[in-house]
């Protein structure tokens, strides 16, 4: 992310520590292991993870609900001047869903790497040929933009760093497909502070990719952050994409207040987007009243249904 952005977000949480004086210990989360493979939160009573294709249900609901992939390529095609994409997401949990993220990124940078050498190669072939006629028409086409994807997400209560590197093998053994980075859990450490709230972040220089942690409650956070009490709008309009996955609402009723929907009301870009495990009324109703179209769609396996929205 832009180093201004960073900065100012830092800058926010430190004014408001110190104006109300508030420092709280962390509160991990808390896991055990229900079935073979499925994984539960103690402290919410929910599930974290369900026993088999976690991995692939969580890929279908946020990354394709999100419509990632095709917006990356249509980003990449256009002659808009931003080259920045923004996910935040609200429970940042075991990073599922990041690392998921990160791989998708890093399969359409290399996708795109040897597109632009191929567009090269072929040009410079036909290059003497039609040299004075499409020069200003390839300048812009063939312009080759620094993507930058940010990763912002909010995370109460984190996993121990134990705890995570059970998940990760636990989740190896019922998805067996995937490639997991068990060298996150190293940064996951460096990143896991002692104390909320407050702002972590680690840089991906290699992928271009900026993961900034939004550690506390939510409502704490989006107190400071609505507030905004240097009044630089921070955040206002900058996220393309959300990943709203912080337990189901009759569990965790916080994680959906009125509060959580004006943020991201004002939060999203216009033609932003959100996916959501939840149909449930509140969800729909939070949405719709502040700024987003919604639809329900078909959810992958054992998921009858997933609910989707655009900013207007
Ligand atoms: C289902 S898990 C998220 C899984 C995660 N997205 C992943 O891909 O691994 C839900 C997360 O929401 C967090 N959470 C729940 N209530 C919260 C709150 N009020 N404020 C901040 N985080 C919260 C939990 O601690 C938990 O890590």
């Amino acid at each position: 992310m832009n180093e201004k952005i960073l900065l100012k977000l830092n800058n926010l949480i430190h004014t408001y520590k110190s104006k109300y004086n508030i420092q709280q210990n962390i509160i991990y989360n808390d896991i055990s292991i229900i079935e073979k493979n499925v994984i539960h939160s103690n402290l919410f009573n929910d599930i974290y993870y369900s026993k088999d294709g976690a991995l692939f249900e969580k890929e279908s609901v946020f990354l394709k609900g999100n419509e990632l992939d095709n917006r990356w390529q249509l980003w990449e095609m256009s002659d808009e001047n931003v080259s920045n994409f923004n996910i935040a997401e609200i429970g940042f949990g075991a990073g599922i869903n990041f690392l998921l993220t990160k791989n998708l990124w890093s399969e359409f940078k290399s996708k795109s790497k040897s597109k632009s050498k191929s567009k090269s190669k072929s040009k410079s072939k036909s290059k003497s040929k039609s040299k004075s006629k499409s020069k200003s028409k390839s300048k812009s086409k063939n312009k080759i933009k620094k993507l930058h994807l940010n990763y912002i997400s909010f995370e109460g209560y984190p996993l121990q760093k134990n705890d995570l590197k059970k998940v990760y093998e636990l989740l190896c053994e019922s998805n067996i497909n995937f490639n997991f980075d068990f060298d996150f859990i190293k940064i996951y450490e460096k990143i896991l502070p002692s104390e909320t709230p407050t702002m972590t972040s680690y840089s991906f220089e290699k992928e271009n990719i900026t993961l900034i942690l939004l550690w506390g409650p939510i409502e704490k956070l989006i107190e400071i952050l609505l507030q905004d009490l240097e009044q630089q709008d921070v955040l206002e309009g900058k996220i393309d994409a959300w990943y709203l996955d912080g337990f189901s609402p009759k569990c965790n009723s916080e994680m959906w207040s009125e509060n959580v929907f004006k943020m991201l009301n004002k939060f999203t870009k216009i033609d932003g987007t959100v996916a959501t495990y939840s149909v449930a009324d509140v969800v729909k109703k939070g949405l719709t009243g502040n700024g987003f179209e919604i639809k329900k769609i078909k959810g992958p396996k054992n998921k009858k249904e997933i609910l989707i929205g655009k900013k207007k």
